[in-house]
């Protein structure tokens, strides 16, 4: 046996061992059983010896084995669970049988990439017929958060009007989520490691019964709080001006959180609202010039907006309010990885031959794929660019 494999399977049996004395994880109806609770003023916490050795640390962090935090996170959350039914390796929960993680996975995921529902009329996809469904066979990612402590490009990073694409980061599960646990929604850090950003706490207050980490639906990441099986459809608008706290939206909390590292892609809804709210000019409007050279204009992904139309010249129910929208990073990414491939058309249908979904460039004009990502499939749920078709079906 090789040596790595040795030692991650010892981890592995540790893990078992550790949670035969907590309870086996099919008996915890909450995620926050684990190793990850903080234990706040408890003098005597039993579960720093789960993952550290004191004179005897494998690593800068003393770890109890070597390798990358990667192997280390794998050991309890790789292939067919260890020590978690959340198998974030292979996206898939065996909480309840074996069920699509949210975040998809990071060596397969179970995202239906080919899905052909779509088939609304305008591109106002609010109730939520479409479906991106799940797979009964993992299959093996095309792209993701590359989680091996290799550097690459977080697009985007810096406030509009920053030069160049982004910074160089070392990304790492611990860039993200806190082992220790810190009360955040899935532990998630405020202040993503490498970020520098000013901090952004998603409240745990989404519901975290097993079934919450799964989804029948990838189109529609909204939590099933009413626990019916489907995810919930949106909350309403708020008050004239107001914006969402944390809490109200997974959509505008996700959004909020993934652009502490990729700043530049966030852009809200039709943000120039003529009156009532007479004046918002705001720099994030997606049909207004951010000032950046690269990301100028975007695609919104906030997750809410101001709503300004008004059919007819009469402003509707909602005119100058923040509403509520799934046109969020996590409606269109999968968070850790994605099975989607974007393999263009072949010549038959129709012809000619197209490939363009996997030649875009990347923002620095780059059109060398990295190791994490081949066919420039950038964490996207549906194949070539059939996200786009979720919602403008006639186009
Ligand atoms: C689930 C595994 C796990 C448990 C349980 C755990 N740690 Fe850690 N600890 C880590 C990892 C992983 C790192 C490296 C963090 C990183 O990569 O930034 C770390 C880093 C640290 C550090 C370095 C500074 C920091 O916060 O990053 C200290 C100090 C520490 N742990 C103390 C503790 C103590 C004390 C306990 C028990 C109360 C504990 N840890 C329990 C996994 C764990
Ligand atoms: C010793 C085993 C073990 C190790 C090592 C471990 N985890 Fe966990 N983790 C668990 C368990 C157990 C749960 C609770 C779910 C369950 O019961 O299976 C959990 C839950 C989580 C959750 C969901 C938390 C929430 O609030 O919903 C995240 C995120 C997570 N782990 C990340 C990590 C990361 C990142 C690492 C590596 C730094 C790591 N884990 C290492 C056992 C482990
Ligand atoms: C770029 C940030 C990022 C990195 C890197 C990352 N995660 Fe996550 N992870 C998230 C976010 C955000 C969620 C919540 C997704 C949601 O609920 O829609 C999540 C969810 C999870 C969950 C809950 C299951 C699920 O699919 O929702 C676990 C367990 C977890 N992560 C473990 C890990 C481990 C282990 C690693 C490293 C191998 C890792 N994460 C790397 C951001 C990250
Ligand atoms: C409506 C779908 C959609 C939404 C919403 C969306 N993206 Fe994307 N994203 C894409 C597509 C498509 C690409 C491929 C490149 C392109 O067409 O610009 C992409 C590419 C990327 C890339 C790779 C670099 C690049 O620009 O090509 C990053 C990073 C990224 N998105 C981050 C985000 C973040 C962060 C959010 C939320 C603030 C977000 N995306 C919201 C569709 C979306
Ligand atoms: C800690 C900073 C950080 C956070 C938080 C973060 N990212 Fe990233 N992201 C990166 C880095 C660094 C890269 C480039 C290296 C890589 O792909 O792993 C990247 C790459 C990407 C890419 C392009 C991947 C590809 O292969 O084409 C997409 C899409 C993306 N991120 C979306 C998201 C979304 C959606 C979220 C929130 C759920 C998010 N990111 C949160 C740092 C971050
Ligand atoms: C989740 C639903 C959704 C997805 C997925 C989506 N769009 Fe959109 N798109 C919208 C909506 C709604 C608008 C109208 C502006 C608004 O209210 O956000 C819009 C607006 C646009 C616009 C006009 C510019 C603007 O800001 O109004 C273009 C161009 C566009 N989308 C192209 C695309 C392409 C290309 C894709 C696939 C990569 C895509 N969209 C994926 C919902 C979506």
């Amino acid at each position: 046996m090789r040596k790595t494999a040795l030692i991650i399977g010892l981890v592995a049996g540790i893990a078992v061992a550790l949670l035969a004395g907590l309870g086996t994880s099919s008996e915890t109806a909450s995620a926050d059983a684990g190793p990850h609770v903080s234990t706040g003023s408890d003098a005597t916490p039993d579960k720093c010896a789960s993952c550290h050795r004191l004179h005897s640390g494998q690593n800068e962090f003393l770890l109890k084995q070597a390798g990358s935090v990667e192997d280390f996170c794998f050991a309890c959350h790789g292939n067919g669970g260890p020590g978690s039914y959340l198998a974030v390796e292979e996206g898939t929960s065996y909480g309840d049988g074996a069920q699509g993680l949210r975040a998809g996975g990071f060596e397969e995921a179970r995202i239906d990439t080919t899905d052909p529902n779509s088939a609304r009329p305008a591109p106002t996809p609010i109730g939520y017929a479409v479906t991106i469904g799940v797979l009964a066979t993992k299959q093996e990612v095309k792209s993701q958060h590359a989680v091996d402590g290799s550097a690459g490009t977080m697009w985007g990073y810096g406030v509009p009007g920053t030069s160049g694409a982004g910074i160089s980061n070392e990304l790492e599960c611990t860039s993200c989520h806190d082992p220790h646990g810190n009360g955040n929604y899935r532990i998630l850090r405020s202040v993503p490691t490498g970020s520098d950003a000013a901090g952004y706490t998603i409240p745990d207050t989404y519901p975290k019964a097993a079934a919450n980490y799964t989804t029948s639906n990838y189109f529609n990441m909204n939590h099933d709080v009413d626990g019916n099986g489907v995810g919930d459809a949106l909350p309403g608008a708020l008050p004239l001006g107001a914006t969402p706290a944390p809490g109200q939206s997974i959509f505008v909390d996700t959004s909020r959180w993934c652009s502490q590292c990729h700043t530049r892609y966030l852009a809200q809804r039709n943000t120039v609202v003529p009156t009532p709210v007479a004046g918002s000019v705001d720099p994030n409007a997606s049909r207004m010039d951010s000032g950046d050279d690269i990301f100028t204009f975007r695609h919104t992904s906030a997750g809410w907006g101001l709503n300004s139309s008004a059919p007819s010249g009469v402003p509707g129910p909602n005119y100058g309010k923040a509403t509520f929208n799934n046109r969020a990073c996590i409606t269109c990414h999968a968070t850790h990885g994605s099975n989607a491939s974007m393999p263009g058309k072949p010549a038959a249908s129709p012809a000619p031959a197209t490939h363009y979904s996997s030649r875009v460039p990347w923002p620095d004009g780059s059109t060398i794929n990295p190791e994490n990502d081949l066919e420039r499939a950038s964490l996207l749920k549906m194949n070539n660019r059939g996200m786009c078709k979720k919602c403008h079906s006639a186009q």
